[in-house]
């Protein structure tokens, strides 16, 4: 899909005033963004701007004091980011968070890989 094509359709999410405070640092002030099918949003800024702030805002690992979250229209409120990944929404985090050993499928899904039915699920997998 072409970033004209992307541009015509509706946006997948929307957010509206996006704001955290922390005491008195002011972590995320009223952060707008539309993201359309297809299209790819880096954010960027100087160390302590807030891009981990609202990254973490999206997916439910951090609450927002204000603002709001539309998700194909409709208001989402991630309160976890198992409510995140329910909504289709994830995070993934750099090396830290990745196993080197495996490819970039099963880092993608460690954790939910699929299991066996029964006891034989719980134990082997
Ligand atoms: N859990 C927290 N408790 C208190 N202050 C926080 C917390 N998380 C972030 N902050 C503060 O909020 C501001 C934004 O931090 P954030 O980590 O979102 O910035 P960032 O743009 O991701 O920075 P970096 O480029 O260093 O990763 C900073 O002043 C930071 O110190
Ligand atoms: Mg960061």
């Amino acid at each position: 899909m072409t970033q004209s094509q992307s541009g015509s359709l509706p946006p997948v999410l929307e957010a509206r005033g996006l704001t955290k405070h922390y005491a008195h640092v002011v972590a995320m002030d009223d952060c707008d963004f539309d993201l359309r099918p297809g299209e790819i949003l880096a954010v960027i800024g100087d160390n302590g701007a807030g891009k981990s702030t609202l990254i973490k805002s999206l997916t439910g690992a951090v609450i927002p004091d204000a603002g709001t979250l539309r998700l194909n229209g409709e208001a989402v409120q991630c309160r976890s980011p198992l409510d995140a990944r329910d909504a289709g929404i994830e995070t993934v985090y750099q090396e830290l968070g990745v196993a080197p050993a495996l490819d970039i499928s099963q880092n993608l899904y460690l954790g939910r890989e699929r299991r066996r039915a029964g006891i034989l699920g719980t134990v082997f997998r």
